[in-house]
């Protein structure tokens, strides 16, 4: 049984319809990336999975349970979790503050000095309020609070936007370990250089509809679709 699987998917914002029956499977423990141009519908697919759009049609299935109509909170707390594009980290919290809110929120959470293993440059930061954090640092805040609720799928919305070389590598890392823990990773990107590293198949949607999937592998070999898709040439 797929970990989700997306059939005839449909999402709206009041008349305006923006997935038009999207088609799309996540099984155990892979990486699977969502790449599209600017307005593609990437954030759209992952707010249809977390239930946090005003109407979607079709069907989601979560380990073959259909989520559809199913509120946000009862999507969370059966694991999904989301990392926004936009990180919202409590700017007048500490690090751990932050994290102890996700940890608070959770009734099976994992324990926060887990996430300082994970993270070791959080672990230094611990007392820095969250406004006074570099953009990798929130970026890196962000994934852990999803983390310490101990997802089962962990939904990421270009998590590399805006970061540093190194810690777009140190994310890698982090995001490589965290899927050997049994965590199934949904990510979009635009970085595609990244997503060709870390995950295992593609997906790629143009204007809310499917236009190409496949593996990582085929996507490096097929540069006429990342001229076609996508704003950007793959990097070696
Ligand atoms: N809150 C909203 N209300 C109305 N339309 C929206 C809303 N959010 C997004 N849209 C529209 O839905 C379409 C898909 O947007 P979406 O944000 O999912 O794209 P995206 O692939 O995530 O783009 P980006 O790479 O810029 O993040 C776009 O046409 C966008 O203008
Ligand atoms: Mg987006």
């Amino acid at each position: 049984m797929s970990v989700l699987e997306l059939k005839d998917v449909n999402a709206f914002y009041g008349n305006s319809h923006v997935l038009f029956d999207l088609d799309m499977v996540v099984e155990q423990n892979e990486v699977v990336t969502l790449l599209g141009r600017n307005g593609a519908g990437k954030t759209t697919t992952l707010r249809t999975i977390t239930g946090t759009i005003p109407r979607r049609e079709g069907s989601i299935t979560y380990r073959g349970d259909e989520i559809i109509d199913e509120s946000v909170d009862g999507i969370s707390n059966a694991g999904i979790k989301l990392v926004p594009e936009e990180r919202r980290v409590f700017p007048t919290l500490t690090v751990h503050e932050n994290l102890q809110v996700a940890y608070d929120a959770c009734s099976s959470p994992r324990p926060i000095s887990d996430m300082y293993d994970v993270f070791p440059k959080l672990d230094e930061l611990r007392q820095n309020k969250g406004r006074n954090l570099s953009g990798g640092e929130q970026q890196m805040l962000s994934v852990a609070r999803a983390l310490v609720q101990d997802p089962d799928v962990l939904l990421l919305d270009e998590p590399t936007e805006g970061l540093a070389p190194v810690i777009v590598s140190d994310l890698k890392e982090v995001l490589s370990e965290v899927v050997k823990e049994d965590v199934t990773v949904l990510l979009t990107e635009q970085n595609v250089e990244f997503a060709l590293d870390l995950g295992e198949r593609a997906y790629i949607i143009e204007k809310g509809s499917n236009a190409w999937e496949g593996t990582v592998e085929e996507l490096r070999e097929r540069e006429d679709l990342l001229d076609e898709y996508l704003s950007v040439a793959a990097a070696e």
